[in-house]
Protein backbone atom coordinates (compact mmCIF):
# COMPACT_ATOMS: atom_id res chain seq x y z
CA UNK A 1 0.00 0.00 0.00
CA UNK A 2 1.45 3.50 -0.74
CA UNK A 3 2.38 5.57 2.04
CA UNK A 4 -0.72 8.16 3.54
CA UNK A 5 -0.04 11.90 1.85
CA UNK A 6 1.77 13.93 4.64
CA UNK A 7 -0.15 17.07 3.42
CA UNK A 8 -3.90 16.13 2.78
CA UNK A 9 -6.07 13.47 1.76
CA UNK A 10 -5.72 10.92 -0.90
CA UNK A 11 -9.81 10.93 -1.22
CA UNK A 12 -9.84 14.12 -2.31
CA UNK A 13 -11.68 14.13 -5.42
CA UNK A 14 -10.85 16.56 -8.50
CA UNK A 15 -14.08 17.69 -10.53
CA UNK A 16 -12.41 15.24 -13.05
CA UNK A 17 -13.43 13.08 -10.33
CA UNK A 18 -9.14 11.44 -10.64
CA UNK A 19 -8.53 11.25 -6.87
CA UNK A 20 -5.25 12.97 -5.54
CA UNK A 21 -3.29 9.37 -5.51
CA UNK A 22 -4.27 8.95 -9.17
CA UNK A 23 -2.46 12.44 -9.80
CA UNK A 24 0.28 11.61 -8.29
CA UNK A 25 0.44 8.34 -10.41
CA UNK A 26 0.05 10.31 -13.44
CA UNK A 27 3.18 12.76 -12.42
CA UNK A 28 5.33 9.61 -11.01
CA UNK A 29 4.61 7.50 -14.73
CA UNK A 30 5.43 10.68 -16.93
CA UNK A 31 8.31 11.46 -14.61
CA UNK A 32 9.57 7.73 -14.86
CA UNK A 33 9.84 8.22 -18.98
CA UNK A 34 12.72 10.27 -18.25
CA UNK A 35 14.86 6.72 -16.92
CA UNK A 36 17.02 5.33 -19.24
CA UNK A 37 19.10 1.88 -18.97
CA UNK A 38 22.22 2.21 -17.39
CA UNK A 39 21.60 4.92 -14.73
CA UNK A 40 22.45 5.62 -11.21
CA UNK A 41 19.25 6.62 -9.70
CA UNK A 42 17.51 8.76 -6.91
CA UNK A 43 14.53 7.34 -5.60
CA UNK A 44 12.37 9.69 -3.35
CA UNK A 45 10.54 9.29 -0.57
CA UNK A 46 6.75 9.42 0.02
CA UNK A 47 3.29 8.52 -1.51
CA UNK A 48 4.11 10.32 -4.81
CA UNK A 49 7.25 8.67 -4.96
CA UNK A 50 6.45 5.45 -4.34
CA UNK A 51 4.47 4.89 -7.42
CA UNK A 52 7.92 6.09 -9.18
CA UNK A 53 9.72 3.27 -7.46
CA UNK A 54 7.10 0.88 -8.32
CA UNK A 55 7.03 1.95 -11.91
CA UNK A 56 10.75 1.58 -12.04
CA UNK A 57 10.49 -2.06 -10.43
CA UNK A 58 7.69 -3.25 -13.22
CA UNK A 59 10.21 -1.87 -16.52
CA UNK A 60 12.74 -3.80 -14.61
CA UNK A 61 10.98 -6.56 -14.21
CA UNK A 62 9.58 -7.02 -17.99
CA UNK A 63 12.94 -6.12 -19.42
CA UNK A 64 12.14 -2.32 -20.80
CA UNK A 65 14.60 -1.00 -18.33
CA UNK A 66 18.06 -2.56 -17.75
CA UNK A 67 21.10 -2.14 -15.48
CA UNK A 68 19.47 0.55 -12.76
CA UNK A 69 21.03 1.51 -10.06
CA UNK A 70 19.16 2.74 -6.95
CA UNK A 71 20.12 4.86 -4.90
CA UNK A 72 17.25 5.31 -1.93
CA UNK A 73 16.51 8.38 0.13
CA UNK A 74 14.86 6.77 3.35
CA UNK A 75 14.91 3.37 4.94
CA UNK A 76 10.77 3.26 3.27
CA UNK A 77 12.06 3.87 0.05
CA UNK A 78 15.26 1.21 0.67
CA UNK A 79 12.46 -1.57 1.76
CA UNK A 80 10.04 -0.90 -1.11
CA UNK A 81 12.94 -1.46 -3.58
CA UNK A 82 14.47 -4.20 -2.34
CA UNK A 83 11.11 -6.12 -2.66
CA UNK A 84 10.82 -4.63 -6.09
CA UNK A 85 14.26 -6.49 -7.02
CA UNK A 86 15.59 -2.76 -7.73
CA UNK A 87 19.56 -2.83 -7.45
CA UNK A 88 20.56 -0.74 -4.45
CA UNK A 89 23.63 1.17 -3.34
CA UNK A 90 24.70 4.36 -1.62
CA UNK A 91 26.30 7.50 -2.40
CA UNK A 92 29.73 6.39 -0.90
CA UNK A 93 29.95 4.15 -3.84
CA UNK A 94 28.11 6.31 -6.82
CA UNK A 95 28.94 10.62 -5.57
CA UNK A 96 27.00 10.97 -9.17
CA UNK A 97 23.64 10.58 -9.74
CA UNK A 98 21.77 10.52 -13.41
CA UNK A 99 18.59 11.29 -11.77
CA UNK A 100 16.31 11.59 -8.84
CA UNK A 101 12.91 11.65 -8.95
CA UNK A 102 11.23 12.83 -5.80
CA UNK A 103 8.19 13.94 -4.18
CA UNK A 104 7.56 17.62 -2.56
CA UNK A 105 5.50 19.36 -0.28
CA UNK A 106 5.45 22.93 -1.83
CA UNK A 107 6.92 23.93 -5.59
CA UNK A 108 7.19 27.72 -5.24
CA UNK A 109 7.21 29.59 -8.76
CA UNK A 110 11.15 29.34 -9.06
CA UNK A 111 10.71 25.82 -8.48
CA UNK A 112 12.20 26.03 -4.80
CA UNK A 113 10.56 23.29 -2.30
CA UNK A 114 9.94 22.47 0.76
CA UNK A 115 10.75 18.89 1.43
CA UNK A 116 10.85 16.47 4.69
CA UNK A 117 7.23 16.70 5.55
CA UNK A 118 7.76 12.38 5.55
CA UNK A 119 10.87 13.24 7.51
CA UNK A 120 13.65 12.41 5.20
CA UNK A 121 15.03 15.94 4.25
CA UNK A 122 18.69 15.08 4.70
CA UNK A 123 19.08 11.99 3.10
CA UNK A 124 16.87 13.25 -0.01
CA UNK A 125 19.01 16.45 0.09
CA UNK A 126 22.82 14.81 0.03
CA UNK A 127 21.36 12.50 -2.67
CA UNK A 128 19.39 14.92 -4.80
CA UNK A 129 22.36 17.42 -4.66
CA UNK A 130 24.53 14.82 -6.13
CA UNK A 131 22.39 13.92 -9.19
CA UNK A 132 22.81 15.96 -12.25
CA UNK A 133 19.00 16.13 -12.38
CA UNK A 134 16.11 16.45 -10.21
CA UNK A 135 12.51 15.71 -11.03
CA UNK A 136 10.07 16.78 -8.56
CA UNK A 137 6.60 14.98 -8.92
CA UNK A 138 3.74 16.25 -7.44
CA UNK A 139 0.05 17.27 -7.63
CA UNK A 140 -1.71 20.49 -7.99
CA UNK A 141 -2.35 20.97 -4.31
CA UNK A 142 2.14 21.48 -3.89
CA UNK A 143 1.97 24.70 -5.86
CA UNK A 144 2.38 27.89 -3.73
CA UNK A 145 3.58 31.33 -4.34
CA UNK A 146 5.60 31.56 -1.41
CA UNK A 147 7.55 28.66 0.70
CA UNK A 148 6.32 28.78 4.10
CA UNK A 149 2.89 30.04 3.63
CA UNK A 150 0.69 27.28 3.09
CA UNK A 151 -1.87 27.43 5.87
CA UNK A 152 -1.62 25.73 8.92
CA UNK A 153 1.79 23.48 7.21
CA UNK A 154 5.00 23.34 8.51
CA UNK A 155 8.78 23.70 7.34
CA UNK A 156 10.64 21.22 8.81
CA UNK A 157 14.01 21.13 10.11
CA UNK A 158 16.16 18.17 11.43
CA UNK A 159 17.90 18.73 14.92
CA UNK A 160 20.43 16.92 16.68
CA UNK A 161 18.28 15.35 19.99
CA UNK A 162 20.61 16.88 22.35
CA UNK A 163 18.93 20.18 23.64
CA UNK A 164 16.44 20.59 20.83
CA UNK A 165 14.29 22.70 22.85
CA UNK A 166 17.52 25.34 22.89
CA UNK A 167 17.87 24.92 18.91
CA UNK A 168 13.75 25.45 18.77
CA UNK A 169 14.23 28.59 20.52
CA UNK A 170 17.05 29.78 18.10
CA UNK A 171 15.31 29.07 15.54
CA UNK A 172 12.49 30.87 16.25
CA UNK A 173 14.52 34.08 17.12
CA UNK A 174 15.46 34.06 13.31
CA UNK A 175 11.98 34.72 12.52
CA UNK A 176 9.26 37.50 13.96
CA UNK A 177 6.03 35.60 14.94
CA UNK A 178 7.44 31.92 14.17
CA UNK A 179 6.20 29.03 15.83
CA UNK A 180 8.36 25.84 16.15
CA UNK A 181 7.38 22.67 17.49
CA UNK A 182 8.78 19.47 17.86
CA UNK A 183 7.26 16.64 15.62
CA UNK A 184 5.43 13.76 17.60
CA UNK A 185 5.41 10.33 15.73
CA UNK A 186 2.10 7.73 15.95
CA UNK A 187 3.60 6.55 19.28
CA UNK A 188 3.33 9.62 21.11
CA UNK A 189 6.99 10.08 21.24
CA UNK A 190 9.26 12.55 19.42
CA UNK A 191 9.94 11.52 16.02
CA UNK A 192 13.04 10.24 14.74
CA UNK A 193 14.36 10.33 11.45
CA UNK A 194 16.63 7.22 9.49
CA UNK A 195 19.30 9.76 11.23
CA UNK A 196 18.13 9.18 14.68
CA UNK A 197 17.54 12.94 14.62
CA UNK A 198 14.45 14.77 15.60
CA UNK A 199 12.17 17.18 12.94
CA UNK A 200 11.14 20.62 14.62
CA UNK A 201 8.14 21.77 12.54
CA UNK A 202 8.51 25.92 11.72
CA UNK A 203 5.24 28.04 11.13
CA UNK A 204 6.28 31.26 10.26
CA UNK A 205 4.11 33.90 10.69
CA UNK A 206 5.69 36.03 8.30
CA UNK A 207 7.39 35.74 4.73
CA UNK A 208 10.46 34.12 4.98
CA UNK A 209 12.02 36.61 2.91
CA UNK A 210 14.99 35.59 0.65
CA UNK A 211 15.65 31.86 0.72
CA UNK A 212 19.25 31.67 0.80
CA UNK A 213 19.56 34.18 3.30
CA UNK A 214 16.99 32.31 5.70
CA UNK A 215 18.52 29.16 4.38
CA UNK A 216 22.13 30.45 5.79
CA UNK A 217 21.00 31.93 9.67
CA UNK A 218 19.36 28.31 9.61
CA UNK A 219 22.28 26.70 9.24
CA UNK A 220 24.43 28.80 11.27
CA UNK A 221 22.98 27.62 14.26
CA UNK A 222 24.66 24.58 15.26
CA UNK A 223 22.16 22.13 16.53
CA UNK A 224 20.53 22.22 12.90
CA UNK A 225 21.32 19.14 10.90
CA UNK A 226 19.16 19.98 7.94
CA UNK A 227 15.91 22.55 7.00
CA UNK A 228 13.39 21.10 4.07
CA UNK A 229 13.89 24.32 2.07
CA UNK A 230 15.59 23.00 -1.09
CA UNK A 231 16.61 25.78 -2.65
CA UNK A 232 17.51 26.20 -6.71
CA UNK A 233 17.83 22.07 -6.73
CA UNK A 234 15.02 20.99 -9.19
CA UNK A 235 15.26 20.95 -12.74
CA UNK A 236 12.08 20.08 -13.60
CA UNK A 237 8.88 19.62 -11.70
CA UNK A 238 6.09 17.77 -12.78
CA UNK A 239 2.52 18.82 -11.83
CA UNK A 240 -0.63 16.58 -12.54
CA UNK A 241 -4.02 18.35 -12.20
CA UNK A 242 -7.68 18.28 -12.99
CA UNK A 243 -6.43 19.36 -16.63
CA UNK A 244 -3.98 16.73 -17.38
CA UNK A 245 0.11 16.90 -16.62
CA UNK A 246 2.22 20.63 -16.75
CA UNK A 247 6.17 19.62 -16.96
CA UNK A 248 8.05 23.04 -15.65
CA UNK A 249 11.86 23.55 -16.94
CA UNK A 250 14.07 25.20 -14.39
C1 LIG B 1 9.64 13.22 2.44
C2 LIG B 1 9.36 14.22 1.39
C3 LIG B 1 8.27 13.93 0.42
O1 LIG B 1 8.77 13.95 -0.86
C4 LIG B 1 7.20 14.96 0.57
O2 LIG B 1 6.78 14.95 1.92
C5 LIG B 1 6.02 14.69 -0.35
O3 LIG B 1 5.37 13.53 0.06
P1 LIG B 1 4.06 13.01 -0.64
O4 LIG B 1 4.43 12.61 -2.02
O5 LIG B 1 3.63 11.84 0.22
O6 LIG B 1 3.05 14.13 -0.61
O7 LIG B 1 9.99 15.25 1.29
O8 LIG B 1 10.61 13.66 3.33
Amino acid sequence: EPPTSSSSSSETSTPHHLTQDELKKMAAYKAVELVKSGMILGLGTGSTSYYAVNRIGELLKNGTLKNIIGIPTSLKTKQQAISLGIPISDLDSYPVLDLSIDGADEVDPGLNLVKGRGGSLLREKMIEGASKKLVVIVDETKLVEKLGSSTGLAMPVEVVPFCWGYTAECLKRLFNGCEVKLRIGGDGKPFKTDNENYIVEMYFGEDIGDLNVASDKMHRIVGVVEHGMFIDMATTVIVAGERGITVKHK
